[in-house]
């Protein structure tokens, strides 16, 4: 028996990363997929690789009639929907003092109202449905601050606030929301987008990797157990929680590297 049999799940950024981890783990759970991402060949390729417990649907999470419309067709579809997994992103960085006003503009839009759109829509009909589940990816940025990533560092602080809003408004409602916090995961957004575009790409893999005591970066299926397990009936107590994974990132103080 899969931890979400007949359960239906929607995962935004499905096509790739984590998204695309847990859409293939919910999937092996017993769930039907709908895979929403902006680009339509990650998500045609992930849904054809799950087979037929998954269909792609594209959406922008930046725009509020695309994201209406993913969880009304997904509704339509399959009468009910149980899964929310708001967890695709945009994001600028620089110095908050060279940040383009557009740039800002559309972390926030994507990485924040995002979420937020997501859960505007599909908490009607959880509400009706009698019950839901909803799990927003934050990340350990979203606790404190990093060099070059003001936009980001807010937009996720205000996913991981959002969700506590969402996880008491409807408590009552047998709707849980919980938000994940990810240390540095390997990625194509990590890999091939801030370690790729670095000067001196190995060395940003390796300072990287040394920020986590663990000594590595985390990978997609480890984000995607913890997903897994907030959406599941194992955690049937949780909601409003921002649940770290992060390799060890948030025990350190930041004083002295690794002694070794
Ligand atoms: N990788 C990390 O180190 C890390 C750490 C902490 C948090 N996170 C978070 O995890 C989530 C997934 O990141 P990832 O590393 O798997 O990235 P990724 O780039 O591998 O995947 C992101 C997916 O989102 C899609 N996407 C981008 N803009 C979109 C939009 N407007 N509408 C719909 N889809 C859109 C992309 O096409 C892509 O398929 C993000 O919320 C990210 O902030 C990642």
């Amino acid at each position: 028996m899969g931890k979400l049999d007949a359960k239906i799940a929607i995962v935004t950024g499905g096509g790739s990363g984590i998204g695309e981890a847990t859409a293939k783990l919910f999937a092996a759970e017993g769930a039907r997929v709908i895979i929403a991402d902006i680009d339509d060949r990650a998500g045609n390729r992930v849904a054809s690789e799950i087979g037929a417990a998954a269909i792609f649907h594209q959406a922008d999470v930046g725009n509020p009639a695309d994201v209406e419309n993913l969880i009304k067709s997904a509704v339509d579809h399959f009468r009910r929907l149980d899964v929310l997994f708001n967890n695709a992103f945009a994001s600028t960085f620089g110095p908050i003092g060279e940040t383009p006003i557009d740039g800002w503009q559309k972390t926030l839009s994507v990485t924040l109202s995002g979420v937020f759109y997501g859960m505007r829509f599909a908490l009607p009909q959880m509400v009706a449905q009698g019950g839901g589940v909803i799990v927003n990816t934050a990340s350990i940025s979203g606790l404190g601050g990093d060099y070059g990533a003001g936009a980001y560092n807010a937009a996720k602080a205000g996913v991981i606030n959002l969700t506590r809003a969402a996880a008491i408004e409807y408590a009552r409602k047998n709707i849980r929301v919980n938000a994940v916090c990810p240390g540095v995961i390997a990625t194509p957004a990590v890999l091939n987008g801030l370690i790729a575009r670095s000067r001196d790409p190995q060395r940003a893999r390796r300072r990287a990797e040394e920020c986590h005591p663990m000594g590595r970066l985390g990978r997609p299926e480890e984000i995607a157990k913890v997903v897994l397990f907030l959406a599941s009936d194992d955690a049937s107590f949780m909601t409003g929680s921002a649940v770290v994974v992060d390799g060890g990132v948030t025990a350190h103080t930041g004083l002295m590297g690794h002694p070794l």
